[in-house]
């Protein structure tokens, strides 16, 4: 199977992807990273693993729909299988939504349905799960539609709020715990392919 990462940051849940798929091991290999941005953490990792990588942006395009199709082509020419969205900070075009239909994933970092959506990112996520007075938060593996943080569950994976936590350290205990279930739910993907 033939995974490109989609990245916007530090990538640590590209980095535990991929270190996940040596230990494993499992079935499949990251063959692309994606971002929006040419310099950050995800796209320096791609370059030191020699993974090919892929810096793409609206503003080098006209239109939205140049900007969709040129993502289309780029993931069909690398033969991609599955996309995985691990920190990408932008929409993904409908069209790439649906060239990969129950084969694009994205992690979310609350048990959704519950906070999501599009404010909800970063650190507000967690700001507004403590505001809200939870007794827990956690992450949630779900497939990609054309519905922001709608589509179906795949694995999600919770961890307790605890007193005293400031959004900062709920972020912490809930990205530790997406390092451990984003390499889960592609375990649990790749196994329901074969089936
Ligand atoms: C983190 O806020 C994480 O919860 C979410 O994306 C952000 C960056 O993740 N999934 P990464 O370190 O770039 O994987």
């Amino acid at each position: 199977t033939r995974i490109a990462v989609f990245c916007s940051g530090g990538g640590s849940n590209f980095k535990s992807i991929y270190r996940s798929i040596a230990e494993k091991p499992l079935n499949a290999e990251i063959v692309l990273c994606l971002s929006n941005r040419s310099q950050c953490g995800a796209m320096e990792f791609a370059h030191e693993q020699g993974i090919a990588t892929v810096h793409i942006t609206e503003k080098q395009f006209d239109s939205f729909d140049e900007f969709a199709d040129a993502m289309v082509t780029r993931l069909k020419d690398a033969q991609i299988d599955v996309v995985l969205l691990a920190g990408y900070m932008r929409k993904v075009p409908d069209a790439v939504v649906r060239a990969f239909p129950e084969r694009m994933l994205n992690i979310h970092p609350a048990l959704l349905p519950k906070f999501g959506g599009e404010g909800m990112y970063g650190i507000h996520v967690h700001s507004a799960v403590i505001a809200a007075g939870e007794k827990e938060s956690g992450a949630t593996v779900h497939f990609v539609n054309e519905e922001y943080d709608k589509g179906k569950i795949l694995l999600q994976r919770a961890v307790p709020v605890l007193q005293g936590d400031t959004p900062e350290i709920l972020a912490a205990r809930v990205l530790a715990c997406e390092h451990q279930l984003y390499p889960d739910a592609l375990e649990k993907l790749l196994a329901e392919q074969r089936s």
